[in-house]
């Protein structure tokens, strides 16, 4: 979907890039990177494409919490609550103000589109007030650069192609392989989900057994007291078919989530566990701020073994079919990034299985795992070397491709 901003804007906003030339170009540019595209509204200022000043984060999570997932309409009012004190914050914390940043960059999709309008509108206003650049980012390279950014922090500058990058959020499952092409890296999606992102079947299975929003984080943290083999979902309820899938929208390695979260349903029906997680729900509604301890405490043997076992078909089917693409199209790098690669399971198999195959694997820290602008502002630095900077006119794409 393609939303037109005002016309008035892009026009009187033209003349900005005159100014733009190769005197305002340097290596060690402090980018402003803003990112809206879902529930988090982050700033962050990032230098030479690698050195993080800041990377201020306002999370919506209370906001969405009692409905159990994201309402687009309250997103995109938080954003605009937000917007303005965060950038200010950001560029407070790295020492830097509105006109000593070199250049903006700002996410223009995939994600929701009044979300996203936010961040670009507000990046095109101050792009145009102070005659600087803007640079728009696809959400999905941000995650990839996330990983990049810290290796390089590491001076890891070594990364051998094809990489293989899995970024698996609330939003997206996604398999790109990447090659290096001039100063930047050209992507082929070459699996995605179906259906649900795993973020999603996890905040779904979290919504259902009243454990809370989001649901990544505490069901990683109850399935440490479960038994993953507690619950056997058999492969028909995990595996995608082919079938009302039209052939030019199936990839060679597609996931499917929705399956594994109707086989939770229908075990809670099944055992009757209606009841209880009623119980828990009201429970934790009466909390002003439920730790994990609290909900690990309102959970039965029963409900911890359904949630390791749900996480452990996730994680299982994740890591073996990205390990699967990795030595069809012969990667000679892994990168797991996005929400869901915060989780402590999913971590250790990639390690542990890659090593086995001799594939080095990377991911963020957790801080830059999950949606924040550092990402943003760093994927925008090989495009601003390049000086390839946003036409005046552009706007918020819902589902913008990586290519
Ligand atoms: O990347 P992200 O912040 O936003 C999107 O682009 O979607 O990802 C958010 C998703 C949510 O679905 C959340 O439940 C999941 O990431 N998540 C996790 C963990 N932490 C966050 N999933 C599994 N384990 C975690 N530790
Ligand atoms: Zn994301």
């Amino acid at each position: 979907m393609k939303i037109k901003i005002s016309h008035h804007i892009a026009l009187s906003f033209a003349p900005a890039f005159a100014y733009i030339d190769n005197r305002y170009m340097t290596t060690d540019a402090s980018i402003l990177g803003i990112e809206t595209s879902c529930d988090e509204t982050a700033a962050a200022v990032v230098r030479g494409g690698e050195r993080v000043l800041s990377n201020v984060v306002s999370s919506q999570i209370a906001v969405h919490q009692p409905y159990g997932g994201v309402v687009p309409e309250l997103a995109s009012r938080e954003h605009l609550r937000a917007i303005v004190p965060v950038v200010r914050q950001a560029l407070h914390e790295a020492g830097e103000t509105y006109e000593s940043v070199h250049a903006i960059a700002v996410t223009q999709g995939p994600g929701l589109a009044g979300a996203l309008l936010v961040g670009i509108s507000y990046a095109k206003a101050l792009a145009f007030a102070l005659a600087k650049p803007v640079l728009t980012v696809n959400h999905l390279e941000g995650h990839i650069h996330a990983v990049l950014l810290e290796q390089r922090q590491t001076a890891n500058f070594e990364m051998r192609f094809p990489v293989l990058a899995l970024v698996v959020s609330g939003g997206h499952t996604h398999l790109f392989l990447a090659q290096e092409r001039g100063s930047g890296w050209i992507y082929e999606n070459i699996g995605r989900t179906r259906d649900d992102a795993a973020g999603e079947a996890y905040d779904k299975v979290a919504k259902l057994l009243g454990l809370g929003y989001p649901g990544g984080p505490i069901i990683d943290v109850l399935a440490r007291h479960g038994d993953p083999q507690g619950v056997r979902f058999v492969a028909s309820q995990i595996k995608h078919g082919n079938r009302g899938v039209p052939r030019e929208k199936q990839t060679a390695h597609d996931f499917s989530f929705s399956g594994i979260k109707t086989a939770v349903l229908r075990y809670v029906e099944l055992n009757g566990m209606r009841a209880d997680i009623a119980e828990r729900q009201k429970q934790l509604a009466g909390m002003a701020r439920a730790k994990a301890e609290d909900v690990l405490r309102l959970c039965d043997r029963r409900t911890l073994d359904l949630v390791a076992s749900f996480q452990r078909a996730v994680v299982s089917d994740l890591v073996r079919k990205t390990l699967e693409a990795a030595r069809e199209r012969e990667a000679r790098t892994l990168f797991v990034t996005g929400g869901v690669a915060a989780n402590s399971e999913l971590r250790e198999r990639f390690e542990l299985e890659s090593a086995q195959e001799g594939l080095p694997v990377y991911f963020p820290s957790r801080k830059l795992s999950t949606d924040n602008a550092a990402m943003i502002a760093a994927a925008a630095f090989p495009k601003y070397l390049a000086q390839h900077f946003a036409e005046p006119e552009f706007s918020a794409e819902a589902s913008l491709i990586l290519k």
